[in-house]
């Protein structure tokens, strides 16, 4: 008996998802900002799911520390499956510290249709509102490699949004959001 393998073609999907990529420093307001937007796009019956850093690396990148390296193997493969959940019409929301810019200029440019959302808190305000306590940790030198005191934020130049969270509240940032992604 032979087997033949036929090349199947790619499923159609209606519409492609977005992926929205919130970038930043821990603390700043990525992950409020993406549950906030979560919540808004499945209310209007908007298939999108969430990617978050800290359940990404408790599950797909469990096992990786915050070399760059590891952080640019991280963030690679949240582009990967990102890419894969919006060629089926999913609209993603990403919320990654993703460093490094080179790193997330090569991820997002593989992901048609991706917004890049700087989600941007002055080192000072983080460090005060210290949500996490690990802010005082780093400082103190009990973790190593902490982005913004012991490790590099490179914060982009030209985001398709800049949301100051100092500065804005949570629906004010999430209107900016809805309205980026023309779902005003
Ligand atoms: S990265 O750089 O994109 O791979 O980081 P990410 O996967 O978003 O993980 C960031 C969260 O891990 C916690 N954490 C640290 N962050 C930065 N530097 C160091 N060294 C570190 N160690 C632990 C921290 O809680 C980050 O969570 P968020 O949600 O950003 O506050």
């Amino acid at each position: 008996m032979t087997a033949t393998l036929e090349r199947r073609p790619e499923p159609e999907t209606a519409r492609a998802g977005r992926v929205v990529w919130f970038t930043g420093l821990s603390g700043a307001g990525k992950s409020t900002l993406a549950a906030a937007l979560h919540a808004e796009l499945t209310a209007r019956g908007v298939a999108a799911e969430l990617l978050d850093g800290d359940a990404v690396r408790e599950n797909l990148s469990k096992g990786l520390g915050f070399s760059r390296q590891d952080r640019d193997t991280n963030v690679r493969r949240i582009g990967f499956v990102a890419g894969l959940l919006a060629r089926h019409g999913v609209t993603v929301l990403v919320s990654a510290i993703s460093p490094y810019a080179d790193t997330r200029r090569e991820v997002l440019a593989a992901l048609p249709n991706a917004l890049e959302v700087f989600v941007d808190a002055p080192l000072e305000v983080v460090t005060a509102r210290d949500v996490k306590g690990l802010y005082l940790k780093a400082i103190a030198g009990e973790i190593q490699h902490f982005t913004g005191v012991s490790d590099p934020y490179e914060a982009p130049q030209t985001p398709d949004l800049h949301l100051r969270t100092a500065e804005l509240t949570v629906q004010e940032g999430l209107r900016g959001l809805l309205q980026a992604l023309g779902e005003e």
